[in-house]
């Protein structure tokens, strides 16, 4: 059995009992089931097989080594954002040639990490980070693989926070431009002219957005190509999205992406690119958490638990949904009773969710917080002094801890006196 399910009524990771762990690691924490992330990875890549893609995880989703180097096992890429991500799709054992470079704000340093790592690929955002790119990469005396992200404009009818492909958004360069930009590439110094990319956003759940962006890209491929451009891939970033109501019938799935991107790009002979992260990793987490108090408002029913926005911002950064659910089921008479769950950081804003029908609880009742595993831990910190929440990894019968948490003194060892205020 892979995933969250219950087995005579109590949650369970894998075939592992989440009281279990929560007995022995105490709460708040992270469980990722490696089955699923690899049965994930495995729907996705068995959907594109006839089109031998380049499958990356968007290592942003959540970048524990554990993590990583699970998809390192399942033969996954890594797209990366920063000089860290590198560090860490590197040292979890991703291949250099399979690591792709987006983001909008790549420093010299990380530049000259990445092209010192020999990466796949650099996703450039601008005329000035590809001249930068250039005199970088010409100075060491090698050449740097470069795509442009391509800004296409495109409505991906995702939460505005997440929406990356419109005008308006900071990311690639506008579609109009891109044949100048290329031009103008190929003819600089440490430069390879390799593919065409773009990400238009997370968390996409509708297939239109996907086949317009399809659209798009193979006809400007097929421009740059007649222009005299060596194309290999092209990358669609990342997006697809996953439901997060139980019942909800999926996001598009990877076969019906599949037969979209298969249509669009079938006359030209690229290798299609992916960096997919929510959907490897979302349905593969969960957040597991204690009831502390019941407490009865005016108007409200809070029920206050021992995680808060600082392990899980998605609830109030984004409006998310995450399902909740006990972790032991309880047979009871009692009624459903809508309440807030909230967590103990001094914020209107820390709440895991509101309005929320609940079977009756009672502290010390432990609570899973569904399809936390992209976007979750990666996003935590240790605001109000909460140390970083620990993560578990589960495999069959076995759980592992992949980060444990860290005590007070861990936490305030970060920290330095300046010289006037050490004790003398
Ligand atoms: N590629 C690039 C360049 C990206 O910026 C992203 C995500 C991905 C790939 C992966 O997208 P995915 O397959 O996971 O949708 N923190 C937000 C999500 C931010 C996504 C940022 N970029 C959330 O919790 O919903």
């Amino acid at each position: 059995m892979t995933g969250f399910c219950y087995r005579n009524g109590v949650l369970h990771g894998e075939a592992v009992d989440l009281r279990m762990i929560a007995g022995e690691l105490g709460t708040p924490f992270y469980c990722y089931s490696s089955e699923l992330i690899g049965e994930r990875f495995a729907a996705f890549t068995d959907a594109f097989a006839d089109m031998n893609p380049l499958v990356c995880f968007a290592a942003k989703a959540n970048s524990n080594q554990a993590v990583l180097a699970t998809f390192a096992g399942l033969g996954a890429g890594a797209d990366i954002v920063s000089g860290g991500e590198l560090a860490r799709a590197l040292t979890a054992g991703i291949p250099a040639h399979k690591i792709l470079y987006s983001g909008v704000g790549k420093t010299a340093v990380e530049i000259s990490a990445a092209l010192e790592a020999g990466i796949g690929c650099f996703n450039v955002e601008s005329e000035p980070e590809l001249l930068a790119l250039s005199s970088i990469a010409a100075a060491r005396n090698v050449r740097a693989p470069v795509s442009f992200r391509i800004n296409p404009d495109i409505d991906a009818h995702t939460h505005a926070k997440i929406s990356t492909g419109k005008y308006e958004d900071k990311f690639g360069i506008p579609i109009g431009d891109a044949r100048r930009l290329y031009a103008e590439a190929a003819r600089l110094p440490g430069i390879d002219v390799v593919g065409v990319d773009a990400h238009i956003g997370s968390q996409i759940t509708c297939l239109e957005p996907f086949d317009s962006l399809a659209v798009k890209l193979a006809e400007l491929a097929g421009d740059l190509i007649r222009d005299g451009h060596a194309l290999r891939h092209l990358d669609f970033g990342g997006g697809l999205g996953v439901s997060y109501l139980p019942g909800e019938p999926p996001a598009p799935t990877p076969e019906q992406y599949a037969a979209v991107v298969r249509r669009r790009i079938r006359h030209l002979s690229l290798k299609p690119v992916f960096e997919i992260g929510r959907f490897f990793v979302g349905p593969a987490g969960v957040l597991v958490t204690k009831v502390l108090y019941i407490k009865k408002g005016r108007n409200r029913t809070f029920v206050i638990v021992d995680a808060a926005m600082n392990d899980l911002i998605r609830p109030t950064l984004y409006d998310a949904y995450h399902h909740i659910q006990p972790v032991e089921k309880v047979a009871t008479e009692m009624p459903a009773e809508v309440v807030d769950v909230v967590g103990p950081v001094c914020e209107t804003g820390d709440f895991l969710a509101l309005q929320r029908s609940l079977p009756p609880l009672r502290p010390g009742d432990l609570l899973a917080v569904m399809t936390a595993g992209a976007y979750g831990a990666v996003q935590a910190g240790t605001y109000n002094s909460r140390p970083l929440v620990p993560e578990v990894m589960i495999r069959g019968e076995a759980f592992a801890v992949i980060r444990p948490r860290p005590s007070y003194e861990d936490m305030i060892l970060l920290d330095r006196l300046p010289p006037w205020l050490q004790p003398s």
